[in-house]
């Protein structure tokens, strides 16, 4: 599978948070260049191996989110989002991917004081580079963090630079995330009917370890066009039905849910399900720095040993990933 995807290409990677893609290696090198205190009471923060190690134990979704913030802290300059987004497109383009639709979450840069500008200047310059070198296109999702108080995210989306990069289209979509159980997506509507009115994509994290009824919520509430994970949605036979009716891609993360205890295997999870009830599904990395460096080769490789999927079945999940895609028409008709 590695030959015939690489030698196709992947079509595109819809579900990668790029402080996700944030390398031990990188993390310690922009510490010591910005002079960022790491926890000292941690012993994980050792050195590289030591948390390279930390990194395999993950217990849950916020255990993994505890490191996942403290990893970000390094980024501070627009060289720093450009370095970090820069190497996050290098693997990209070693995997083959065409296209590649990225989260990132403002709300954990700007609480220490970074700006909105910065950030997303060195995105900028990162994703021309993509595009120079490799031909590979990208959109920016920005993403709410759901354990923060909603008027923060309120605040954040009302910001006028960030206003500008939608009304220019820098950013094409909103994204949720961050902590689930106990944080439903209806508390979020007011920003996403915001979202819907300007005409920008929506899509919200549900059903990653939260409950099939968040993902009926970010449906009927938040009206998005996409769930990330929704792997829970194998729970609810009748929601089940319905995702497939309405052909809603689902954005799969196989090696996230093995990392962060959703799965115990790869092969555990519903891929066969989707397949046989119609439900449309790409597969995606999240965080591959945090995850055994697990890019999205490996999650497609993964899926390939634990379903022996055919080639018919592989073409059926890129065309999902193709339609679900965020492109213009033009570019999807080249991808297809
Ligand atoms: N932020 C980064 N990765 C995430 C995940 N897998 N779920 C929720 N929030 C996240
Ligand atoms: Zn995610």
């Amino acid at each position: 599978p590695r030959f015939v995807t690489a030698a196709n290409g992947v079509p595109g990677e819809h579900h990668i948070h790029i402080e996700g893609a944030l390398t031990p290696e990188l993390l310690f090198k922009l510490a010591s260049s910005n002079a960022v205190q790491l926890p000292t009471d941690d012993p994980a923060f050792r050195s590289v191996a030591s948390l390279h190690q930390r990194y395999s134990e993950f217990a849950s979704l916020d255990d993994f989110l505890h490191y996942y913030y403290i990893g970000m802290s390094v980024l501070v300059t627009t060289s720093d989002f450009e370095a970090l987004a820069c190497d996050y497109f290098e693997h990209a383009a070693r995997d083959g991917v065409a296209h590649a639709e990225v989260f990132f979450d403002p709300q954990a840069h700007l609480v220490r004081g970074v700006s909105y500008k910065a950030i997303l200047a060195g995105f900028k310059i990162a994703q021309a580079h993509a595009f120079e070198k490799f031909g590979i296109t990208s959109e920016l999702i920005c993403c709410f963090l759901r354990h923060l108080p909603v008027t923060d995210s309120l605040a954040t989306f009302n910001l006028s630079e960030l206003q500008t990069s939608i009304r220019c289209g820098e950013v094409v979509g909103i994204g949720l995330d961050s902590s689930e159980n106990g944080f439903p997506p209806t508390l979020f509507k007011d920003i996403y009917q915001q979202a819907k009115a300007l005409g920008i994509r929506r899509t919200a994290h549900a059903g990653e370890e939260g409950p099939p009824s968040y993902i009926r919520d970010a449906l009927d509430t938040l009206e998005v066009g996409r769930i990330d994970h929704g792997i829970r949605l194998a729970n609810d036979p009748a929601l089940l039905e319905r995702v497939a009716a309405q052909k809603t891609l689902l954005t799969v993360c196989p090696w996230s849910n093995v990392f962060l205890k959703g799965a115990k295997s790869v092969s555990e999870l519903p891929i066969r399900l989707f397949l046989d009830a119609g439900v449309q599904f790409s597969i995606n990395s999240d965080d591959p720095a945090y995850f055994g460096n697990h890019y999205i080769l490996d999650n497609y490789c993964a899926v390939q040993d634990a379903f022996g999927l055919s080639a018919q079945e592989w073409k059926s999940i890129c065309e999902a990933s193709i339609h679900g895609s965020w492109c213009d028409e033009p570019r999807k008709q080249q991808l297809l």
